[in-house]
């Protein structure tokens, strides 16, 4: 964690509606929420240089071979802290972020302990207020329960659907894969997906189709 102190984030509290003057001339800030080992957010930050990463988790330990990664490949467009969802409302002022990555968020099965999921009643709110309108949050499972629950969340909270897939590599490998992605790919396990834009807050969506369209992933 030392060797990488450069891109570690300690006091993230203190950057709060600050991000883009301490981090200038990138064009947008995105957050991966849960990043585990990082791959996506240093494979993403390697593809967009002019887009700013910020990759939070809350276990330390998972997120170092990330860290050494990005510092391995000098990046510049990258930060990662170790911090739970709960508290970014001290991290991010309001509309400070574009798009949010929620990969392969803990499904927590059963009701008892469903407010834990990353797409619950409990968070969107959270999201709601860091996003700016029009920002996104770009979400993937592997588990269909949890995607069912999380379009119906999404939807409640007012969020725009689109991009809807249940199969995301039906016809071969799409985007950017996390570490637990391409696990669930060698086995051949279909992966879900969707975009859900926050409109501002007032603004209704327009109705979804729901179908299963599957549109083109820039990641
Ligand atoms: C199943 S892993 C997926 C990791 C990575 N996104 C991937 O796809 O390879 C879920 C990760 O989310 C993290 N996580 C769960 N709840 C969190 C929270 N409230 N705040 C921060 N990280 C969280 C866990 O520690 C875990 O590393």
């Amino acid at each position: 964690m030392e060797r990488c102190a450069a891109l570690l984030v300690r006091e993230p509290w203190l950057l709060r509606g600050r991000w883009r003057d301490e981090f200038p001339g990138y064009k947008e800030l995105h957050l991966e929420i849960g990043c585990g080992r990082g791959r996506f957010t240093v494979e993403t930050a390697k593809l967009h240089p002019d887009v700013f990463f910020v990759a939070l988790e809350r276990v330390a330990d998972a997120m170092i071979i990330g860290l050494e990664k990005a510092m391995a490949e000098g990046l510049r467009n990258i930060r990662f802290m170790t911090q739970d969802a709960s508290n970014l409302l001290e991290f991010f002022a309001d509309g400070e972020v574009d798009r949010i990555y929620l990969n392969f968020s803990d499904p927590w099965p059963g009701k008892r302990h469903a407010k834990r999921r990353l797409t619950s009643e409990r968070f969107l709110p959270i999201y709601k207020k860091i996003l700016r309108p029009g920002g996104e949050i770009h979400f993937k499972t592997d588990n269909p329960e949890l995607f069912d629950y999380s379009l119906g969340t999404f939807r409640e909270a007012g969020f725009a659907l689109s991009e809807i897939t249940r199969n995301l590599h039906e016809n071969g490998p799409v985007g950017v894969m996390t570490d637990y992605e391409m696990k669930f790919y060698a086995q051949g396990v279909s992966i879900c997906r969707c975009v859900a834009t926050f409109l501002g807050e007032g603004e209704q969506p327009a109705q979804d189709d729901g179908a299963g369209r599957t549109e083109k992933v820039d990641e």
